[in-house]
């Protein structure tokens, strides 16, 4: 079956580039490509364009919701997302070193589906940023900005810089409790998150998406948030409208520093697209060589969980690819709790240098599950809401996985 049209358009997006106060041409094809109103992962139909950037307010412009992810090289790129009412049309950000800013770029804006009342959301794409730098932005238009933010890029690939993510998912229906954990991981100070699927209990319902986002204020709009999507995700466009990632936004891999992130999505749309994930991740893999690999998907392929427990086609299709081709953690979510196998290889145990271990991280928010640490692979398992701290520095990588109280469940080091 050929793949729909909306996983074969990449979600470029670009800008033009106003250097303020300087009479030179802009640079040319910064990002590239236009951008697209997301479809559903099931709608094969072709994704409309954006309205480009114009200066026109309605009666609310004032952005919110602000939030950061990557849809292109993390050293380089920043994709910065936000919602406004809908007749607000200005999609501009200012960026600089400091809040002089200095740089201006424009993205496009649309709205979610046919209902209007959602207001508009906005997107836009920042490409030719310096690694390893601190930016100052704000998003909206003049006189109608957003509060000075920062972000900061990515070491440049391959770099052996020190870096931290924290790791969490499953907020589900209780985004109090997601508020919370993203307050306790806020106190790591963590460079990016990584959020293994289910935020809301039901993707299509956009009141739990305010909600989430909402939770997120102060947190998301300094520190970039990629999503793997969720089988609660449900494929709505809710999803695609308000995240930005590369490619088709479900299955691709990110450096940072000398790590390779590999995101998979394990609730796809389309018959097949395991198997296609799959020959793409080894594929993938083959290519890189980045010191460090790391997958993030929603399903646990091993599990003690005693709600959904392993899954067995992901043990057959993905693991062994992910074992080969180096992978040292694979992240997951689903089953409501925090579990943390022995390094695996061909579901056996060997050493945190030689196998993948499987962690998951899904305790922000959704109801709990059971853990009977039934199955000889699994090392740790705790029946509460937590997340997961990574270190990585001078050729150690440092798990460590915390309750929302602050305590340590686990901690776990292997160096390659
Ligand atoms: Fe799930």
């Amino acid at each position: 079956m050929p793949l729909p049209l909306f996983l074969l358009v990449p979600l470029l997006a670009c800008h033009t580039i106003e250097k303020i106060g300087l009479d030179t041409a802009p640079p040319a094809n910064l990002c590239g490509g236009e951008i697209f109103v997301p479809l559903a992962g099931y709608d094969d139909s072709s994704p409309d364009l954006a309205d480009a950037h114009a200066a026109r307010f309605g009666a609310d412009p004032e952005p919110y919701h602000v939030h950061l992810s990557w849809a292109d090289d993390p050293s380089t790129t920043m994709a910065l997302i936000w919602r406004t009412d809908a007749d607000t049309t200005a999609t501009q950000v200012q960026y600089g070193l400091d809040t002089d800013y200095g740089s201006t770029g424009n993205g496009a804006s649309f709205f979610v589906g046919v209902d209007q009342a959602n207001g508009r959301v906005h997107e836009a794409h920042l490409c030719e940023l310096t690694p390893g730098t601190t930016y100052h932005y704000r998003v909206g238009g003049e006189g109608h900005w957003s509060a000075d933010a920062t972000f900061t890029t990515a070491p440049n690939p391959g770099e052996a810089a020190p870096f931290r993510f924290a790791v969490t998912g499953d907020s589900r229906d209780n985004q109090a409790t997601w508020g919370l954990l993203l307050d306790a991981m806020e106190s790591h100070a963590p460079d990016f998150y990584l959020f293994s699927g289910d935020a809301v209990d039901l993707g299509v319902n956009m009141s739990e998406w305010d909600a989430w986002f909402a939770a997120g204020e102060g947190h998301l709009d300094h520190r970039p948030l990629v999503f793997a999507h969720g089988n609660h995700e449900f494929q709505v466009q809710n999803y695609y409208a308000l995240v930005a990632q590369p490619g088709n936004e479900q299955w691709f891999s990110l450096d940072y520093a000398d790590a390779h992130f590999v995101v998979l999505n394990d609730t796809v749309a389309t018959a097949g697209d395991r198997e296609l994930q799959a020959a793409w991740m080894e594929a993938d893999l083959a290519a890189t060589e980045a010191k460090w690999r790391i997958a993030l998907h929603h399903m646990p392929a091993y599990s003690s969980c005693t709600t959904h427990g392993s899954n067995v086609d992901l043990q057959t299709l993905w693991s062994p690819i992910e074992e080969a081709g180096g992978v040292v953690l694979d992240l997951t979510g689903h089953n409501h709790n925090y579990e943390r196998s022995y390094p695996l290889l061909d579901g056996a145990q060997t050493t945190a240098e030689l196998g993948t271990t499987y962690v998951v991280a899904a305790g922000a928010g959704a109801v709990l599950y059971g853990n009977d640490l039934s199955n000889a692979f699994t090392e740790v398992a705790a029946v509460t809401e937590n997340f997961v701290i990574v270190d990585v520095a001078d050729g150690t990588l440092t798990l460590t996985a915390y309750d929302l109280g602050g305590n340590v469940l686990d901690r776990f080091v292997t160096t390659r």
